[in-house]
């Protein structure tokens, strides 16, 4: 397990408790008689669920558990993703409300978008895009930045029933190219480039550099957003298109096609364990219920009055469902924001909630942590009075942080929703219900209503409070990921193997009850790694280090970091005819694996060593290296091959940076 039982004893000393406000809790739209109404008849309370949306088609079953794992919602059932998200708020005489109050990063550079224009525009690029030969089932790559076109592309694709992958902007080439062939997708869409820290940053040379590594793609649909030269070769006026071009040249009107409940809606990849990303896929019908209702009782959405933000990456899930899905089903009026939270000033963030009147505010701990860093200063001059309800994801949220975000953030008045769920859950499964649950800093509290989880023992028995072990979800729900895309197996061996006696999706997360039975999200078992609220697969590290020349072999682990969480560190031998090392070689394989896999992948650590430590079995013990990485003293090395190595790799370490 990631946290050692040190932070697990103080976290759990953690007393505090904040009861919801009284005006939020006597307006909320969800009470806590959610829980038993839902336990009584999850069937019954998903079906009331789902009438939140339109179909085309009502469904037969709610739910088909016929051929576990392989559970399917909502079948017979026949809707279109799109059109529930855009033209029905138009149609209820709401086409004039805002939907996107986009903020470009260079200052002044917004656009407010009513849903009557998204409609439009989400319709001239479904056009479009069958224009360019997409059909129904084909697969689309989006590859952009948070501009208003990738929601629009998003939105386009599901009105005809295209699965979309997007691929977060900070993906290299290769990244980018790997997920393009694993699904074969035969569009990209993307854009010159976008603004990061006020200076254009191009995206385009990367989708035709992928375009060398995969045959597939087809077509390349391009916005015009920063105007930056696209090179000599950068135009391929076989495969380019301007968006403005195609899109704009395209008809308003469309008629968006009803599809199955389980048409699939979009592949979206995430680190496993192994090298090798997984495809997760998300389905129509059952993913809209669960990001709807769960945006409506978590975030408490009153459409009306709300200004709602959530400041992740449309590539990542928590963009789907919490920018895209969840919210526009529902009918919010949302921020999108284009760039980093400190351009032009570290205040940006404050400034933008002071000016659009943000109510409810969605982020990450590890942005939170990097503010505080900062001092209450810098908030302090922003008028925030408008927030009501602030939200937490992506990875355990301290007590310090929790309680710096409520006082410095929340004027010591908003709730906290510490968020728990996965690019697999698709939507949010342990949480507190913000007019119900008296918050614990650090805890995600309990399974929403509708939803079923416990903590169990390695025989898959649920622990009894006031201990530890594995997070499962002991029943289906609608958002489920549905299977790994053109991988059965690995979809059962991963998650449906580990307690395949009782039938549990086995989450890859530690987790502890207190003695109230609430649950406390200690981090990942598995070999994944959580940094700045990022999913990085030690093995897909290791993997790329390895593809260098130089590296003979590599082993990485998350060490624990006071800003990011967890940060990469990497233990690197060379082969011999390498050299010693030395900085030059740290920074030549830096460069690598960012060129491999991404920025975000970036080692904070590279130590050149001349073994690695494993067990007679040749079992690499990540273990031991992570306590060197958090510079502990190294634990039993009794099992070790050679018991010597780990002396030379601590002393090692200082000269290797
Ligand atoms: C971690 C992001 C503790 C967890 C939505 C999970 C959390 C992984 C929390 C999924 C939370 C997410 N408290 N840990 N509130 N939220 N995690 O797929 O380890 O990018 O398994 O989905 O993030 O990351 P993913």
């Amino acid at each position: 397990m990631t946290t050692d039982h040190e932070t697990l004893a103080n976290l759990l000393k953690e007393d505090r408790r904040f009861e919801p406000p009284a005006d939020l809790a006597a307006a909320a739209n969800v009470s806590g008689d959610a829980y038993e109404h839902a336990a009584k008849d999850p069937g019954a309370f998903w079906a009331e669920q789902a009438e939140r949306l339109t179909w085309a088609e009502k469904w037969d079953t709610v739910l088909d558990d016929s051929n576990p794992p392989f559970f399917k919602w909502f079948t017979g059932g026949k809707l279109n993703a799109s059109y529930n998200c855009v033209d029905r708020h138009v149609e209820a005489g709401r086409g004039d409300k805002v939907a996107l109050h986009w903020v470009g990063e260079p200052e002044g550079d917004t656009r407010d978008i009513t849903y009557a224009q998204l409609k439009d525009e989400v319709s001239q690029a479904a056009n479009a895009l069958t224009e360019l030969g997409v059909e129904t089932g084909d697969r689309v790559a989006i590859y952009m930045p948070m501009i208003p076109e990738a929601i629009v592309a998003m939105l386009a694709c599901a009105r005809i029933g295209a699965p979309h992958t997007v691929v977060f902007g900070g993906f290299s080439a290769d990244a980018l190219a790997s997920r393009i062939d694993d699904c074969q997708a035969k569009v990209i869409i993307t854009s010159d480039g976008g603004y990061r820290r006020g200076a254009p940053s191009a995206l385009k040379p990367a989708v035709d550099e992928a375009r060398t590594k995969t045959s597939v793609v087809e077509k390349v649909l391009v916005v015009r957003r920063t105007g930056q030269d696209l090179g000599e070769n950068g135009w391929d006026d076989d495969v380019d298109v301007w968006w403005h071009d195609a899109v704009g040249s395209a008809s308003t009107e469309h008629t968006p096609e009803a599809f199955d409940a389980e048409h699939p809606l979009y592949v979206m990849y995430t680190s496993g364990t192994t090298g090798k990303p997984k495809g997760i896929l998300h389905t129509t019908g059952g993913y809209l219920v669960g990001t709807s209702y769960t945006h409506h009782a978590v975030f408490d959405l009153k459409p009306e009055t709300d200004v709602y933000w959530c400041t992740a990456d449309i590539g990542w899930v928590t963009g789907h469902s919490y920018i895209v899905y969840g919210p526009l089903a529902n009918g919010a009026t949302q921020v999108l924001y284009e760039g980093t939270p400190d351009s032009p000033e570290r205040g940006r963030w404050w400034q933008i909630i002071e000016q659009y009147g943000v109510t409810i505010f969605y982020t990450a701990p590890t942005a939170i942590r990097s503010f505080m860093k900062q001092g209450r200063e810098i908030p302090d001059q922003r008028d925030m009075s408008s927030l009501r309800l602030l939200g937490s994801v992506g990875e355990p949220i301290n007590p310090e942080a929790y309680i710096w975000y409520r006082n410095t953030i929340g004027g010591d008045r908003t709730p906290v929703v510490d968020t728990w769920w996965q690019t697999e859950t698709g939507m949010i499964m342990i949480s507190p219900l913000p007019g119900v649950t008296a918050g614990k800093p650090g805890s995600a509290m309990t399974p929403i209503p509708g939803v079923s989880a416990d903590v169990v023992d390695d025989d898959g028995n649920p622990v009894p409070n006031g201990s530890g072990g594995y997070l499962v979800v002991t029943a289906p729900w609608p958002s489920m990921l549905r299977t790994l895309w053109g991988d059965d197996d690995r979809y059962v061996d991963t998650y449906w193997s580990r307690f395949k006696k009782q039938g549990y999706y086995f989450a890859g997360d530690g987790a502890k009850k207190d003695s109230d039975g609430d649950i406390w999200v200690l981090g990942r078992v598995d070999d994944v790694m959580n940094v700045s609220g990022h999913r990085l697969s030690t093995t897909e590290i290791e993997s790329a280090l390895v593809s260098h020349p130089k590296v003979a072999e590599a082993a990485v682990v998350g060490a624990t970091d006071p800003d990011t969480g967890q940060a990469v560190v990497a233990y690197v031998i060379l082969r011999e005819n390498a050299g010693d090392g030395g900085a030059d070689i740290v920074k030549e394989l830096s460069d690598h694996v960012r060129k491999e896999i991404g920025p975000i992948a970036k080692p904070r650590q590279i130590m050149i060593v001349p073994e690695l430590p494993k067990t007679r079995s040749g079992k690499i013990m990540r273990r031991l290296l992570r306590d060197v990485a958090e510079k502990r003293e190294v634990g039993d090395v009794t099992t070790l091959a050679d018991s010597g190595i780990m002396d030379l790799i601590s002393a090692g370490q200082a000269t290797s940076t």
